[in-house]
């Protein structure tokens, strides 16, 4: 019993850390060229989240000069966020894919 609590505590705590570290980096990193629903600079996240799935949004996060042509872009004006740690890059492709369906 003690075991399943400290499962379902620590499945809860990812759940909601996921989300939040996502929108979190979001605003932090993204914001600037990329909005929710709206185009910006770059292509809305609901654009993306409808046609991308999680291994190449993280591949453009990380080498955008490496995708942007296997995109269907002819130049590249994002640029590279290296830096971030396998987690967050999760959470932020998390993030994104949960556009897909969004109004
Ligand atoms: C300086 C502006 C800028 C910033 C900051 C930026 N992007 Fe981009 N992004 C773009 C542009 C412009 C494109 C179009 C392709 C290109 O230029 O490489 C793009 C393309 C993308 C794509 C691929 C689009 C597709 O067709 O699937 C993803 C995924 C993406 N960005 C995610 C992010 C995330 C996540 C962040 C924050 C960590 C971010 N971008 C920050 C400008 C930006």
């Amino acid at each position: 019993m003690k075991k399943n609590l400290t499962i379902f505590f620590s499945l809860l705590l990812a759940g909601t850390s996921w989300a939040a570290e996502g929108e979190k980096l979001f605003k932090t990193y993204c914001w600037g060229c990329h909005h929710q629903t709206a185009e910006a600079f770059g292509p809305s996240f609901k654009t993306i989240a409808s046609k991308r799935n999680k291994g190449e949004i993280i591949a453009q996060i990380v080498d955008p000069k490496g995708t942007y042509k296997m995109l269907g872009y002819s130049r590249n004006s994002m640029p590279a966020f290296a830096d971030l740690k396998p987690d967050e890059l999760e959470a932020l492709a998390d993030y994104i894919l949960t556009f897909k369906d969004a109004k």
